[in-house]
């Protein structure tokens, strides 16, 4: 039985496992050998377009919480139905993209409140493999550091609960923000780790130190020899910047 977990803010950090894996049997395999190092597991696109919400049941009766991870992106309308589908899931946050603008955001807020569910909203604002020639492309004004603080601050505005952003965005957009915004950090590598594509990446620590509510961490876990204790020494990691922050 895992425990009793509060949602983190700026004042804790947890761990979530990106559960990229093409196999449904695989990932709960996995999880089942993880089982106490670990409490929250983002599902993301792959896995969801492929075994939808039976996967996210077996997840959660396993005791884990889900980081949902879709993006939404559509008009205001049918993001605000698909929250109501998705309030019969049990998914404590998921992800919807800023570029959908503050109605589309507040529609799905008002659908949640009116749903009863409790889902936390997290927007994406620019994908971490576009650049400043993707910006252009789709017709945005960049620099990017510009626009990341813009389209956060508008998300939460909006009724966003959160933002996923790079860990070297955290600091920023922490002071625009305050302490309550959830923000939630992919492109962690524990030191010694392969770094694959990722390109601005921090350690667990580090992240945590400069503020991340979450970390979101998948190869490293997924591709080590010993999973558990991969996720374990992350944990512990976490810990004891907690102890000593
Ligand atoms: O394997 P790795 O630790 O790089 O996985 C990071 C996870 O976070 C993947 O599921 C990836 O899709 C996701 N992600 C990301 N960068 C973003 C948004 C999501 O790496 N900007």
């Amino acid at each position: 039985m895992k425990s009793e977990m509060t949602m983190a803010t700026g004042n804790s950090c947890e761990l979530i496992l990106a559960l990229d894996l093409p196999d449904k049997i695989q990932a709960l395999n996995l999880l089942d050998r993880i089982d106490n190092e670990l409490t929250w597991v983002k599902v993301g696109l792959q896995m969801f377009t492929r075994w939808g919400p039976d996967l996210l049941n077996e997840v959660a009766d396993r005791g884990y919480k889900i980081f949902l991870d879709l993006k939404l992106h559509d008009i205001s309308n049918t993001v605000a139905s698909t929250i109501e589908s998705l309030s019969k899931c049990p998914v404590e946050m998921m992800t919807l993209h800023s570029l959908g603008g503050p109605e589309m955001i507040n529609a799905a807020k008002e659908m949640r409140n009116s749903c009863g569910s409790q889902v936390k909203l997290i927007a994406v604002t620019v994908l971490t493999s576009h650049d400043e020639s993707t910006l252009d492309a789709i017709g945005l004004n960049g620099p990017i550091p510009k626009r990341v603080p813009a389209l956060a601050e508008m998300a939460v505005a909006s009724g966003a609960d959160g933002l996923v952003c790079s860990p070297l965005e955290v600091v920023p957009l922490r002071e625009k923000l305050g302490s309550e915004s959830l923000l939630i950090t992919p492109g962690i590598r524990p030191i010694g780790s392969a770094v694959g594509d990722q390109k601005r990446i921090m350690t667990p620590a580090e992240a945590a130190c400069a503020g991340s509510s979450f970390i979101v961490v998948g190869r490293p876990i997924l591709q080590a020899q010993d999973p558990k204790n991969a996720a374990l020494a992350i944990q512990t990691e976490l810990a004891s910047q907690r102890k000593n922050g």
